[in-house]
């Protein structure tokens, strides 16, 4: 895979080589995200940060990384300003943005959006969340995790847990993991299982899936427990939101002492609801917020591929 002008779209764009590549850069930026050292390589480059769905982390997990690097940046400050409530069209919005900027992270919640995006904008488009489709920098931050606090990823079981059906985090994470030899259970109510399409992906790729409702038994095998929310804004039936409310998981302190493997990782793309208990906090096995820091690391390393400054940042 080439970085250098590319956009990132899809999880389906990396092979393990590219993904070597972009970790080994990522562990270098540790110093630089922590101002020990200095880099101002991407000075004078504009970011257009483009969020027209509700975002917390991924937005200034981007903003942040690109100003640590000395760019700056154009944003959306909320998801209705301007262009928005006039009516204007994505595509000539986002071809506005690829006259402002060098290189654009977009959020919008239909399918494909990041696509349109980057091909009306004509610049490199980083895709932070397409509706339920994909959102391939939070899977990539999720698997640096898994590397650096596992070391490896290889032979692993890793159990997803929750609102598998809308949670894009786990439709990326689930495909980038096909590149490594991992074992899969599903752990979701009944109405929120993952989409048939992707276990149909994963087992047709020779990958052992198991699908349950049963938490306790799923998460005892597992090395990494990715727990999720309920995406409750894509649900149109609030009946059907009951119901899976009703039946949904929380994993306390407690459960991890009594279920878990020690040296399982617990995992969470945040925000988080009621489905981890804050006693899990204080565990080593709490890998929540080692996701949140690592993901101005990696996103720090794809700026730099992307705009071809990788062998030019000290
Ligand atoms: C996730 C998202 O927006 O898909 N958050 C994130 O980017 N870290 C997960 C979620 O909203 O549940």
């Amino acid at each position: 895979m080439e970085f250098h002008k590319s956009s990132i779209l899809s999880v389906r764009q990396f092979d393990r080589e590219s993904i070597e590549t972009l970790f080994a850069l990522a562990r270098r930026m540790k110093k630089i995200a922590r101002r020990a050292v200095r880099c101002r390589v991407l000075e004078g480059y504009i970011l257009g940060s483009l969020f027209f769905e509700e975002s917390t982390r991924t937005r200034w997990s981007s903003e942040a990384a690109f100003q640590r690097l000395g760019g700056g940046m154009i944003n959306t400050t909320d998801v209705r300003f301007s262009s928005m409530v006039k009516g204007e069209s994505l595509e000539d919005t986002a071809r506005m943005a690829g006259i402002f900027c060098d290189i654009i992270v977009v959020r919008h919640k239909e399918v494909g959006s990041a696509t349109k995006v980057a091909r009306a904008a004509g610049k490199p488009v980083i895709n932070a969340g397409d509706g339920p489709g994909e959102h391939p920098t939070q899977a990539l931050l999720d698997l640096f995790t898994i590397m650096e606090d596992r070391g490896s990823i290889k032979g692993a079981t890793v159990a997803m847990v929750g609102d598998l059906k809308h949670g894009r985090t786990v439709h990326s994470l689930a495909r980038l993991l096909m590149l490594y030899g991992v074992k899969y259970i599903f752990i979701s109510p009944d109405l929120v299982r993952a989409p048939p399409k992707i276990v149909r992906e994963l087992r047709g790729n020779g990958f052992a899936v198991k699908e349950t409702r049963d938490f306790e038994e799923g998460i005892r095998k597992a090395d990494v427990v990715y727990m999720t929310r309920i995406q409750q804004e894509r649900f149109t039936d609030p009946a059907q939101l009951k119901v899976v409310n009703d039946g949904y998981y929380r994993l306390t302190a407690r459960h991890v002492s009594r279920w878990c493997k020690p040296t399982a990782i617990i995992m969470h793309p945040l925000p988080r609801v009621n489905e981890i208990a804050t006693d899990v906090d204080r565990l080593r096995q709490a890998a929540y917020f080692r996701q949140v820091e690592n993901g101005v690391l990696v996103r720090m390393a794809l700026y730099l591929l992307i705009l071809g400054k990788e062998g030019k940042f000290v």
